[in-house]
């Protein structure tokens, strides 16, 4: 058992956070290089590195750190700046933009502010050196640059390359410590994937130890282990990416002694049931619960107009239902939920001063410590599209795989004013429409986001020779960066066309049709 277990204890390499916007994309590289990386708050404690270095029982080994870029120079008052003793783990480092002033600032190496930086593409000068082995025979190469402060001299360092605006572009001391002004992660940079290599398997000798069926195995054999030989496990299975892969996963590690609940609220999309119903119970053979809370989720909406309070009833009648299916099922200790690595990040950033934002995504965050769960998050290392290629291996149908994030409180997130049964028949339909068309004309996967929405609203329209008040609906489509901001989609006219002409056509009681162009900021991507 201990030799099993030493034998899944994977290195890895940390890149400290200075707050930078490339810091989640130099940990994708890397794991997208082989090697598994993880992102730590700069603040993160020194004993907590140098127990990682030496490697403690049943941790990972940190074989290199990268220090990221940041917002933030040097000499600011507020500089967000780790122990100058990680200079002295013995572990090699790559200081990146910021990260290599820093280094330069602790190590007697002079950055000033106010001169001139570089933003955008440079043309690196450098000699030769195990971090740029292999990278051009000609001792040049097009790099990415984002900095305003500039590393003037390093004395004590030996210079690496130049640029332009950068004295100082790489350093390199004793052949562990090194820097780069430019960024290797950004695609720009033509041979940042070579210089991240050189760093990862030339200089920090890290071992090729990721891969996303490496992680399927290693995920498996971990449930196993967690569950045990007669555990149980409850999952709630929404039918979205995450919860999807999650439960796939634990049904291959512990079969049957998995149970997924599915709760009908009601405020689901045209055939979502169904669907889920034939992909979980029908292909994958899964025990799946589906608890059919229709009339309870509407009766309880019944006469809520605002907004917040329709989430409020939605997300606490949730969990009452799952508590009761749980208690139902009876003798269960375990809860697999869907946490991904960038929520697990935004909770843990959550203390540290320099964070910027917060989210809370899961409809289930409640539920362990109410029912005294045990929580399996198989998917917590994962970003996104590691998501998405792990269900593929698993299996987990294309039409799952991508299809657009639907919010936790369903079509109630779609229908201004009071939720009722003639909004929620003209929202799932018209839905359909925008969704069916955007399929057809390949513009699907190519958008965040879309769905139609109504409010009360009355527009009249001609229906025959009469004059008819009907529904007004809203087309919604945008596109987005991981929702944090959005745009409308400029979809051709003939499109929005035929949407408009099938809504008011086929989705009876729908007079007009209008198209939402607002942005976020300061609109968001749901009305409600
Ligand atoms: P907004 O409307 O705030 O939405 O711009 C940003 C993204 O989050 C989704 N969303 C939710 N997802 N539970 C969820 O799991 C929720 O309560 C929720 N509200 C909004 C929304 O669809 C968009 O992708």
């Amino acid at each position: 058992m201990q030799e099993e277990r030493s034998e899944r204890e994977k290195d890895k390499v940390v890149v400290l956070d200075f707050g930078g916007q490339y810091s989640h994309l130099i940990v994708r590289r890397c794991r997208e290089l082989g090697v598994y990386t993880e992102l730590v708050p700069y603040d993160v404690s020194i004993t907590e590195l140098e127990r990682g270095v030496q490697r403690n029982r049943g941790a990972s080994k940190i074989r290199g750190i990268i220090l990221s870029g940041s917002p933030f120079g040097v000499h600011e008052p507020d500089s967000p700046r780790c122990s100058t003793r990680i200079v002295d783990l013995g572990v090699p480092l790559l200081g990146i933009c910021y990260g290599a002033q820093l280094l330069a600032a602790m190590l007697g190496g002079v950055v000033t502010t106010g001169g001139k930086g570089e933003f955008g593409r440079s043309e690196l000068m450098f000699t030769d050196s195990a971090l740029f082995e292999g990278v051009s025979e000609a001792g040049t190469t097009p790099v990415w640059m984002s900095h305003g402060d500039v590393i003037e001299r390093f004395e004590g360092a030996e210079i690496l390359g130049s640029a332009a605006n950068a004295p100082v572009a790489a350093f390199q001391i004793h052949e562990r410590i090194y820097g780069v002004q430019f960024h290797p992660e950004v695609h720009h940079t033509e041979m940042g994937d070579r210089i991240l290599w050189n760093f990862l398997y030339s200089i920090c000798d890290c071992e090729r130890n990721w891969s996303i069926a490496a992680f399927v195995a290693e995920a498996i054999t971990k449930i196993r282990d967690a569950v045990g030989l007669d555990g149980k496990v409850l999952c709630g299975l929404s039918g979205g990416i995450d919860s999807s892969t999650t439960a796939v996963l634990v049904n291959k590690a512990i079969g049957d002694r998995l149970t997924c609940i599915f709760v009908d609220n009601g405020l689901l999309r045209e055939a979502e049931r169904e669907e889920v119903e034939n992909t979980f119970r029908k292909s994958f053979k899964m025990n799946l619960l589906v608890v059919d809370a229709k009339s309870r989720f509407l009766e309880a909406l019944k006469g809520v107009k605002d907004a917040e309070a329709k989430r409020k009833v939605i997300g606490e009648l949730f969990i009452i239902i799952f508590e009761e299916a749980a208690q139902k099922l009876g003798n269960v200790a375990f809860l697999a939920q869907g946490t991904i690595y960038p929520d697990r990040i935004e909770s843990a950033k959550a203390g540290s001063a320099k964070s910027s934002r917060i989210k809370s995504h899961h409809n289930v965050g409640a539920l362990p410590e109410r029912l005294g769960f045990t929580l399996i998050e198989p998917i917590d290392e994962l970003y996104k599209d590691e998501v998405r290629e792990v269900a593929k291996d698993l299996g987990i149908p294309a039409q799952i795989r991508n299809q657009h994030p639907f919010p936790g409180p369903g079509l109630a997130a779609r229908i201004m004013g009071e939720v009722t049964e003639e909004k929620l028949r003209i929202c799932r339909a018209a839905s359909r429409i925008v969704e069916d068309e955007l399929k057809r004309s390949g513009w699907y996967e190519k958008v965040w986001q879309a769905f139609a929405t109504v409010g009360d609203d009355l527009a009249t329209g001609v229906l025959g020779d009469a004059r008819k008040e009907g529904r007004l609906v809203t087309i919604r489509v945008v596109e987005s960066k991981e929702a944090m901001t959005a745009d409308f989609v400029k979809l051709p006219y003939e499109l929005l066309e035929r949407m408009s002409n099938r809504i008011t056509n086929e989705v009876k009681g729908v007079t007009w049709v209008t198209y939402a162009i607002s942005s976020k900021p300061p609109a968001t991507i749901e009305p409600c």
